[in-house]
């Protein structure tokens, strides 16, 4: 499938799913943008890969706070990969690579049990927004939010 049209599908899967949780949506945008632009830095990436793993990597959030009310690292690994598997199947992403991003979204939060060159770039793009949004967060002052 095009690129461009598996985008576009992807997206609407992960707005379908996050509905008006906002922050999760444009987070994940956010995390694809930066997975795009460090993919050229890397060989041999599966471009559809780490394109579903970058907009579907904090699925597990949802379920884990609907039954444990709240969600860590560890909950988002446990829940996530089922979630995954359903919104994949539901538009017929290939079951090998929906097998590899349902592993990256696992094992996102912790030591790399996998040596997926897209579970790298994730994890790396992952950093960086987290790292860049505690700078611009609207709770930071003007002073820190011109630091970098
Ligand atoms: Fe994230």
């Amino acid at each position: 499938m095009a690129y461009a049209l598996l985008k576009g599908q992807l997206i609407k899967v992960l707005v379908d799913f996050f509905e008006t949780d906002y922050r999760r949506i444009a987070h994940a945008l956010e995390v694809l943008q930066q997975a795009e632009l460090l993919q050229h830095n890397y060989t041999h990436v599966d471009r559809e890969v780490l394109l579903a793993s970058a907009l579907l990597h904090d699925v597990g959030i949802k379920p884990s706070e609907a039954e444990l009310g709240y969600n860590d690292g560890a909950t988002q690994e446990e829940y996530g990969p089922a979630v995954v598997q359903t919104l994949l199947e539901s538009i017929s992403f290939d079951a090998d690579k929906t097998r590899k991003v349902a592993e990256i979204v696992g094992n996102h939060h912790s030591r790399s049990r996998y040596s997926y060159v897209e579970l790298e770039i994730l994890k790396l793009a992952d950093l960086i927004v987290n790292r860049v949004g505690t700078y611009y967060s609207p709770s930071s002052s003007s002073a820190e939010a011109h630091a970098i």
